[in-house]
This record gives structure tokens, C-alpha cells and sequence, in this order.
């Protein structure tokens, strides 16, 4: 895969250790909704790294009065796509516990691979925030593109995209159709097979998560 400016690939040890156990058949739902929690906190901590509105407040120590910087409350909105990245959401309100959720419902058609809409319902006043796009699975990019396309055309124009697992064509198609999107993955995999489903990775992030095969 080619350089991107706006990709940032993880590839720590401790992250590559969780998604051992993440990919691994055995792993059960509930270990595996852990494994996905903790991944993302690990990610959002060097994601929000840069960007985030931060403020000033007077602290009184026991010994005299400073001033300290804070992260403004209320300056980051988590958008999940639906379903499997609701599995994300909990790693970064450990994080940071006043962002917003907003959802994007959406589906790939098993045939065309291509994402459908079935729903969207956005915070008020998202168009000013961080907002922090998160999907488990980039694979062939279509959703999370979509999903990104759509909260422009809403106005938003923060806009940074967070996946555990991405196929190259899919981080390809992200960095190309939003430039302006800072995108971070955990790990690339190899390549899609032939129903898109990204090789090694996981199986369906969806089903593991909630259990539905
Ligand atoms: C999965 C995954 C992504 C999408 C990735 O969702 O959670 O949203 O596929 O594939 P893409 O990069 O090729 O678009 P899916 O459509 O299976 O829906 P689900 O989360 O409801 O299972
Ligand atoms: N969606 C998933 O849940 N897994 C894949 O491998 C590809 C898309």
C-alpha cells in the first residue's frame, strides 16, 4: 500500500497482543467486547493526541493556586457505524466521558459489497466538534467513506476516522476519497476475499460482538 499523509497504522505490541486474542475462533463474546473496549482506548489516547479543545482552569493545591489545562467538556462527538462499532464507543467514554454519540446505520449489500443507509440521527451543533468516526472493520472502505461523506454534508469538518482492522484497499479508498480525514488503524491485514471480508481478520466484528451467529 502507498504512504498516505493522513494514515496513521498503530502496530504496537501491546495492541498487536489484544488482536491475537481478538482474531483467535475461541475468543468469546465477552472477552472479545473487552478485547474491543481496550483496543480503543489505546488507540483514542495517541488519536486525540492532536485537535482536541483543551481550556484553562485555576486549581487550588494544598500549597497555592495554578493554572492548568483541561480538555473542554462537550468538544468531541463519537459517531459509531452501525452495528459493530456501538462495540467501540465504551473505550472512549473511559476516555473522555462527556463526548456525544451520534449513529450511522449501516449494512453492506452482500452482493454488490456496496453500504446502505438505514439510519442517522447526529447530536445538535456536531458541525463544530471533533468528531471521532470509529468502525471495527475497514475493509472495503465503502461504509466508512459513505458514512464520512455524510457528516460533511452535514457540515462537520473535524472529522477523524478510528478502525481496529483494515484491508489495504480500504484504507486506500478512505486516505483518497477524504484527505482531510486523519484515519487511524490498529493493524493492516493482508486483503479481502471474495465476499470482502478482510484476511486474516476476524470473522463478522458485528456477529462476534453481539453474539447474533
Ligand atoms: C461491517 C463493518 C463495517 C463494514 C466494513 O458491517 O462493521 O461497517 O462491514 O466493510 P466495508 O469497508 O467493505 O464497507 P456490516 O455491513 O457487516 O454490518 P453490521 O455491523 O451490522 O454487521
Ligand atoms: N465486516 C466485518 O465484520 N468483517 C470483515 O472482515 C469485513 C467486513
Amino acid at each position: 500500500m502507498k504512504d498516505y499523509e493522513n494514515v496513521v497504522i498503530f502496530d504496537h505490541p501491546l495492541i498487536r497482543h489484544k488482536i491475537a486474542i481478538l482474531r483467535d475462533e475461541r475468543t468469546s463474546m465477552k472477552e472479545f467486547r473487552e478485547l474491543v473496549e481496550e483496543i480503543t482506548t489505546l488507540m483514542t489516547y495517541e488519536c486525540l493526541k492532536d485537535g482536541v479543545q483543551t481550556t484553562e482552569i485555576e486549581v487550588k493545591t494544598p500549597l497555592e493556586t495554578c493554572t492548568q489545562t483541561v480538555v473542554a467538556d462537550n468538544s468531541v462527538v463519537i459517531v459509531p457505524i452501525l452495528r459493530a462499532g456501538l462495540g467501540m464507543v465504551n473505550g472512549i467514554h473511559v476516555l473522555f466521558p462527556s463526548a456525544r454519540v451520534g449513529h450511522i446505520g449501516m449494512y453492506r449489500n452482500e452482493e454488490t459489497l456496496m453500504p446502505e443507509t438505514y439510519y442517522c440521527k447526529l447530536p445538535e451543533g456536531i458541525e463544530n466538534k471533533l468528531v471521532l468516526v470509529v468502525d471495527p472493520m475497514l475493509a472495503t472502505g465503502g461504509s466508512a467513506s459513505d458514512a464520512i461523506r455524510l457528516l460533511k454534508e452535514k457540515g462537520c469538518k473535524d472529522i477523524k476516522f478510528m478502525a481496529i482492522i483494515g484491508a489495504p484497499q480500504g484504507v486506500s479508498k478512505v486516505a483518497e476519497d477524504h484527505p482531510d480525514v486523519d484515519i487511524y488503524v490498529s493493524t493492516l491485514d493482508r486483503g479481502l476475499n471474495e465476499n470482502g471480508y478482510i484476511l486474516p481478520g476476524l470473522g463478522d466484528a458485528g456477529d462476534r460482538l453481539f453474539g447474533t451467529k
